[in-house]
This record gives C-alpha cells, sequence and structure tokens, in this order.
C-alpha cells in the first residue's frame, strides 16, 4: 500500500506528480465538471483526534468530488471516551471497509503506526509536533502558481516553529522543490537540534524580510505550551509579527501566507490578512485540489492513472 505519511519521505519526481496532478484537477474543475467518478465505490474515513476546520473539511470535500464515499470519526463523542486505543479504532474502522484513512492525532508518529495496522492508505492530516504533508504541498501549489518554478525562490516561514508540524512539512518539501528556506523565531520558540532541518535560522525578521520571495506567518500554538515559552504577546508581536510597515518592506511581487487559523492582531496584522498578497483564503481553495490529487494518487490504483487524470 502506499501512503502519505511525511514530505521528508518525497522524492522531488513524487513532490512534482502530485502538484501536476493538482494543476490539472484544478484544469477539469474550472471546465464545471464539479465531480469526477474515479473513486466510485472507494471509501475515505476521516479519523480527527485533535480539531480542525481546513483539513477535515477539505479532505472531505476532496473525497466527495472524486466520487468517494466519506465517513467522518471525530474522536469526542466515540468510544475514545470508553479508553479504546487508536489501533482497535483503526480495525473497527477498517472493518467496515476503509480503502483510505486520513488521520490527525495530537501524538507525534501516530500514522506511521497506523500504516502498520491497516490495509489501506494512511494520509497524515497532522500528527503532533511532527508533519503536515498536505499542508506544504497546498502551500508550496499556492506558491508555485504564484511565484512559478520554486527553484531558486526565498522562503522565510515565521513563528512558532518548535511545535509546528507545517514549518517541518514546508521545510523538507521547499527544500526538495529546490527553494531556499530561512525560519524565524524567538529563540524559545525554535526546537534544540535542527540538524536534519534543511533550512537556515534567524532571530531577525527585518533582516530576512526584504529578501523573501513568500513570508509564511505561523499561528503562537498557546494549547502546546507553558508560560516560560511566551512572555508577553505585545513583545512577540513587536519583533515577530507581520503588520503593514513590514508588509510594505517586502519585495514587489512577493506574497503573505499563513496556514491558518490564524491569531489575528498577534503574528499578523488583519489589513495584512486580507490585503490582495495575501494568499490565505486561496490557500484554502488550492487544499482540495491538492487533496483531491493525494487521494486520487494514492487510490486509483492503476498505472495509467499516475500521471494525471485521462
Ligand atoms: N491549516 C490547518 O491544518 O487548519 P485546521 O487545523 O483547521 O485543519
Amino acid at each position: 500500500n502506499r501512503h502519505l505519511l511525511s514530505t521528508a519521505d518525497l522524492s522531488r519526481d513524487d513532490a512534482v506528480l502530485i502538484l501536476d496532478t493538482a494543476e490539472h484537477l484544478s484544469q477539469v474543475a474550472d471546465r464545471s465538471i464539479k465531480k469526477l467518478p474515479t473513486l466510485r465505490g472507494r471509501t475515505v474515513v476521516n479519523l480527527f483526534y485533535e480539531d480542525s476546520t481546513r483539513t477535515r473539511i477539505s479532505f472531505e470535500a476532496a473525497a466527495k468530488r472524486l466520487s468517494a464515499d466519506v465517513i467522518n470519526f471525530s474522536a469526542k463523542g466515540s468510544s475514545v471516551s470508553k479508553g479504546e486505543s487508536l489501533k482497535d479504532t483503526a480495525l473497527t474502522l477498517q472493518a467496515m471497509g476503509a480503502d483510505a484513512v486520513v488521520v490527525r492525532h495530537g501524538a507525534s508518529g501516530a500514522p506511521h503506526r497506523l500504516a502498520t495496522w491497516v490495509d489501506g492508505s494512511v494520509v497524515n492530516a497532522g500528527d503532533g509536533t511532527h508533519e503536515h504533508p498536505t499542508q506544504a504541498l497546498l502551500d508550496a501549489f499556492t506558491m508555485r502558481r504564484r511565484l512559478g518554478d520554486l527553484d531558486g525562490r526565498r522562503v522565510t516561514i515565521v513563528g512558532d516553529i518548535l511545535h509546528s508540524r507545517v514549518a517541518r512539512s514546508n521545510v523538507h518539501l521547499l527544500h526538495t522543490l529546490g527553494a531556499e528556506v530561512t525560519v524565524v523565531a524567538p529563540p524559545t520558540l525554535l526546537p534544540v537540534a535542527m540538524g536534519d532541518w534543511p533550512c537556515e535560522v534567524s532571530y531577525d525578521f527585518d533582516a530576512v524580510l526584504s529578501k523573501s520571495d513568500a513570508v509564511m506567518m505561523l499561528r503562537v500554538q498557546h494549547e502546546r505550551m507553558n508560560a516560560s515559552f511566551f512572555p508577553s504577546a505585545r513583545e512577540y508581536s513587536r519583533r515577530y509579527g507581520l503588520d503593514p510597515a513590514r508588509l510594505a518592506r517586502m519585495p514587489e511581487g512577493a506574497i503573505v501566507m499563513h496556514p491558518g487559523p490564524m491569531n489575528r492582531g498577534m503574528e499578523i496584522a488583519a489589513e495584512v490578512a486580507d490585503c490582495a498578497r495575501s494568499t490565505i483564503v486561496e490557500q484554502v481553495t488550492n487544499g482540495v485540489t491538492v487533496r483531491m490529487a493525494v487521494l486520487y494518487l494514492l487510490l486509483s490504483g492503476s498505472e495509467s492513472a499516475i500521471g494525471g487524470p485521462q
């Protein structure tokens, strides 16, 4: 079985195939063919142990646009509250005929364990502070559309890197696609060891801002930290927030990104989030297309399907 667990596992060819397939699917959708028959008879289970708005809904929309049946499972209100394990929950869903399991879990590595227990494909929809591969793919898709080929493009990722699965997935994928990535954060919000992160590190947002083709702001993840990590919201905003003055110092044509959900007024000012250079809403739209491509490539099952829908 094929899975999508991590962008660190993707070759350049794999990544380009997913992005090109998404581009093809989006052109099909532009011709107002809203629903393709490709995955008729297949079942996709959304298994969410952590809250989600964008990822869960867009996987559901993606699967439905490919005519798959979708089962949404949320840990809240399930027998997880009675102590049922991830393994037993997964085997129960498999017994109901899941061809693919899209999983979000608070524990880093949970999708990798799941992949050893179930027969179907597993897609990581965010595991703890580890990876969120489809987010990085939709981000790369958005950048490619706005900026062209990513080779040599300079991408700056700013904020709570320590807790960010989005940052890790983006750093690996963007490096694979030839971009030069810099992460910017206060020292307390960077991982202690970054030896396997193929990127530069800076503490000075203003120094890298004027050389960036894309600036990706990250949410401060209060739910994953204690107060000692994060002494003052005002100080954080002053040093690491993207406000209109910083926006004005970005190069012409450079774009502003955020995976959502945002803390408006903290890491990004409301007027910056809503400005013409912001791709935040486009990222959400592109998320459906990219997730269609991922499900299509994992589940369509025939070699002729790899390389774009016929
Ligand atoms: N970007 C993202 O993963 O958002 P959700 O948590 O709403 O899915």
